[in-house]
């Protein structure tokens, strides 16, 4: 969360920065500042709330200088206000932090003592401080700099910059990503390479623990250890870097609208005219005896559908749990398990800490990401990306069903690799899933139905969604969707829990969204369904045609998809869940692409 740049330009950088802030505002947005160094003197603006007020401020108190660095908060320590937005200054020195400093109250102590007080509720700002001790005894910038890093417990993106210093920047990394862009006699730093897209391609990837010294005429990088290292330059693909809405009104519905597009690219990466081709090394799941999959939020929902494809599938045991708990749980990791991480960030904290906790003990690390280049993806055996492209939506879409689309096709070679299907039998589902970009896209055209009905949930205060099987953690999704965008309370149950206790919330005033495609536990679900409206509960149901003239006249509303295979249901049934997530927050008039509390990445614990 947070996302931080930094220039050493050639030019004004103010707008600079501001635009490079705009392509991370996905990390956070509850405040943003800059601070530049114009004639070796050091400055700052900072606003609350969203970049716009950065702006209008920049308008009215201009910031001049060719040097300068840039923050978008996601609020950790201390609410959203100026005072707490970064850039934090102590002295000559500036400083802008994506992570978590933990031991910050501990400094703050040691800090008082030597007469440097906080006067900001943030962690960060004791790096300034701590800095500026160092300034004080004599040090000079770089070294004042990584003495203060040598410091610090906690995750940290950090950048500094210091007055008189116009052709210097120090930058670290430690479980925080920072990129370093390089330019034509300029230099960048970036939360990602995103960031620093309109200013350059090339890019250089912080390892964990480096520190960076920045000039414009390049960058020197030490280890933690203080060694001198090269790291690889890359050039990223301008395309992954383009954050246009492309004449939609919001990223999401944009992202909704590309899926089918998406589909295809994901599908191609990994299905080729005959087969499923991985990337090398590829995976052999006759030697696999436990697979566990771990993941935060949608990815995590993801997994839990995926769960059922390889049991049901390939007969393989999967374990799946929230990164967040699975990481403090001390699991054993029994021999032949393969773990499987899931992100679309590929940055998530708990994440990437549950990995490491598998390092080492599991016979293999894969991952399924968005981003080939994060720490998720570098620190697997193998990455698998899911070819979405950039989504900047906070509320995921595209990058579920193409997380969706990859875990398949694994769940399909474990079948084949474990002796569980025929090639006759893989052939054809095959063919259904290379027809699914074609089925989704007519799916898309049936959009209208869904919006009127999320005109009528939006006047809800509670709505529940219902799944059976493949359907359930749809549903969990579906319940997600819903409430980070549009703030109503969901929540999703099993259809057979529903007697087991949430029963007791159905009244007239509770609509409940039941996901039933006529597969094979359709009857079952429907029951459920029944129950539900014998009392008084209004129902929503999304189903095919065959199970619209089953149900559909009981039903409150009623949204048909096209028909599919049983087993892509989850991939399609994706769409309306996420429509009527979307309409309804339209409806309720929030801010679909950056709701309230949210951030992108999810980049502390
Ligand atoms: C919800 C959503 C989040 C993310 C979660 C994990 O719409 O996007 O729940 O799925 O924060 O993020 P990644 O996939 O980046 O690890």
């Amino acid at each position: 969360m947070c996302g931080i740049i930094g220039i050493l330009g050639s030019h004004e950088v103010a707008p600079m920065l501001v635009e490079g802030l705009k392509r991370l505002e996905y990390r956070g947005y509850d405040s943003a500042g800059i601070a530049t160094i114009n004639d070796g003197v050091l400055d700052r603006r900072r606003a609350v709330g969203k970049l716009v007020n950065l702006s209008d401020l920049l308008v009215h108190e201009p910031l001049a200088g060719k040097s300068g660095i840039g923050h978008t908060r996601w609020a950790t320590h201390g609410g959203p206000s100026a005072t707490n937005a970064h850039p934090h200054q102590a002295g000559p020195v500036a400083v802008v932090h994506n992570g978590i400093i933990e031991n910050y109250k501990e400094l703050r102590l040691e800090l008082a003592e030597a007469g440097l007080t906080a006067q900001t509720e943030t962690d960060t700002e004791t790096v300034a401080l701590l800095t500026q001790k160092h300034l004080n005894e004599g040090m000079a910038p770089v070294e004042a700099a990584m003495a203060t890093v040598d410091r610090l417990d906690g995750a940290f993106a950090l950048a500094f910059l210091f007055d008189g210093e116009g052709d210097l920047m120090v930058a670290a990394r430690k479980g925080s990503p920072l990129a370093i862009g390089h330019g034509n006699g300029e230099m960048f730093v970036g939360s990602d390479a995103i960031a620093l897209a309109p200013m350059t391609d090339q890019i250089t990837y912080l390892e964990e623990g480096d520190r960076a010294v920045l000039t414009r005429a390049g960058v020197e990088i030490r280890d933690e250890a203080g060694r001198l290292v090269n790291r690889e330059k890359r050039t990223i693909k301008m395309d992954a870097a383009r954050v246009d809405k492309d004449g939609y009104k919001h990223f999401m519905a944009k992202e909704i609208a590309e899926q089918p597009t998406v589909l295809s690219a994901a599908l191609s990466a990994y299905l080729t005219e005959t087969g499923i081709a991985l990337p090398d090394p590829g995976v052999d799941f006759a030697k696999v005896d436990r697979l566990t999959m771990v993941a935060c939020g949608t990815a995590y929902y993801a997994c839990f559908t995926a769960k059922y494809w390889f049991e049901q599938l390939a007969g393989l045991p999967v374990e799946v749990d929230i990164a967040s708990e699975f990481r403090y749980r001390e699991p054993p990791i029994t021999p032949g398990t393969t773990a499987l991480f899931v992100s679309q960030s590929g940055e998530t904290a708990d994440t990437l800490a549950a990995l490491r906790y598998c390092a080492g003990k599991a016979e293999r690390i894969l991952s399924v990401v968005n981003v080939p280049e994060s720490s998720i993806a570098r620190e697997s055996d193998l990455a698998l990306p899911i070819h979405a492209g950039t989504e900047i939506g906070v509320a995921s879409t595209k990058a579920f069903t193409c997380q969706l689309t990859v875990l398949l096709v694994l769940a399909l070679k474990a079948a084949v690799d474990r002796g569980r299907m025929t090639e006759d039998q893989l052939q054809d589902v095959l063919a259904s899933l290379r027809a699914l970009p074609g089925t989704f896209n007519a799916a898309l055209g049936r959009g209208d139905d869904i919006r009127d009905t999320a005109h009528e949930l939006a006047e809800a205060r509670d709505i529940l969604f219902l799944g059976r099987g493949l359907m359930y953690p749809l549903a969990l999704e579906g319940a997600l969707k819903l409430k980070e965008i549009s703030y109503i309370h969901a929540e999703a149950y099993a259809s057979g829990e529903l007697k087991h206790g949430p029963i007791a919330l159905i009244d007239q005033s509770v609509p409940v969204v039941v996901m039933a495609p006529k597969d094979s536990l359709f009857e079952k679900t429907i029951s459920n369904m029944q129950e539900v409206m014998a009392r008084g509960g209004k129902v929503v149901l999304v189903t095919d045609a065959a199970g619209a003239s089953i149900a559909g006249a009981d039903a409150w509303k009623t949204i048909v998809m096209p028909e599919i295979r049983e087993v892509l249901t989850p991939l399609l049934y994706a769409l309306p869940a996420q429509l009527l997530a979307y309409h309804t927050a339209i409806a309720k008039g929030t801010d679909v692409d950056q709701p309230r509390n949210l951030a992108k990445s999810v980049t502390v614990e």
